[in-house]
């Protein structure tokens, strides 16, 4: 993988794996990136999956991501048509969070509304984290906490994410990866949460599909500052940052 932004004087920077560690280091404190791969023309999913996608570049930027996170925060939809589980210890992320120094547990905090996460569940059990609202049938989140997830209700209509973050670093899960989907993402920059995208960008046209923000308008439009830009075999990896970092 080789460094096009920012340049170093003309010179092309490869990047080894330390680089890539040091390219997508996270400012101390509260941060949230989210971590996306989309087509050239925005679209995030192809039959329902993001993995045609992806390649061997966007897997190691998404362990990565995921090797320097606190949590990983995701929205159901993604959670089930995605197959999540919970990171195991002996997975190449937890080897990574291992060789980085960084704690072995890697909790994934599902947001849903209605609270769809079962019991039954891959994610259905310690340490998952079921971020879900007033909204949701009480008589579900029982066997839940009974299995192990732990259950923080935030909000009455719908998810208040900034409340749900208050409370994931109450936890001491400052540092989140969220990747997806494109409902949260849209819920999560409408609420000025976001600090940081880092978007792959696949070069392949798809058309018609789910696009990264899905279809509605968001309430104004939202500029992103590009402050990295990585290829590989005509795959670009880009970090735009939303905010200042915390003081
Ligand atoms: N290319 C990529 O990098 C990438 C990344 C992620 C996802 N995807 C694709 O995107 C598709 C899924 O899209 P999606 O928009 O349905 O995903 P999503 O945002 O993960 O899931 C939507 C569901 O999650 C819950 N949810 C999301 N935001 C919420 C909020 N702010 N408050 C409360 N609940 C919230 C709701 O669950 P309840 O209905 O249970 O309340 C909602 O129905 C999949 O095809 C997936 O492959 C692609």
């Amino acid at each position: 993988m080789r460094r096009l932004l920012p340049g170093s004087g003309g010179d092309v920077m490869e990047l080894d794996g330390p680089g890539l560690v040091e390219a997508y280091r996270a400012p101390d404190g509260r941060w949230l990136r989210v971590n996306f791969v989309g087509s050239l023309d925005g679209v995030v999913a192809v039959e329902g999956r993001s993995g045609p996608l992806g390649g061997p570049g966007d897997l190691r930027v998404f362990r990565l991501l995921r090797a320097l996170a606190d949590v990983v925060l995701v929205g159901w939809g993604t959670a089930s048509s995605e197959g999540y589980r919970p990171v195991a210890p002996d997975s190449p992320v937890g080897r990574l969070r291992a060789e980085l120094g960084r704690p072995a547990e890697l909790p994934v905090a599902v947001v849903s509304r209605r609270a769809s996460l079962a019991p039954g569940d891959l994610l259905g059990g310690a340490p998952t984290i079921l971020i879900t609202s007033e909204a949701a049938d009480e008589s579900r989140l029982r066997p839940l906490e009974d299995a192990g997830v732990t259950v923080l209700v935030c909000g009455e209509d719908d998810v208040d994410l900034p409340r749900a973050l208050d409370l994931l670093a109450e936890h001491g899960l400052e540092r989140i990866t969220c990747e997806g989907g494109p409902q949260l993402l849209r819920a999560a920059l409408a609420a000025g949460v976001v600090d940081e995208l880092d978007l792959t960008i696949a070069p392949a046209l798809v058309g018609a599909g789910t696009r990264l923000v899905g279809d509605a308008a968001l309430p104004e439009v939202v500029c992103p500052r590009l402050t990295q830009v990585l290829e590989e075999d005509g795959v670009l990896f880009t970090r735009y940052t939303l905010s200042a970092p915390p003081a």
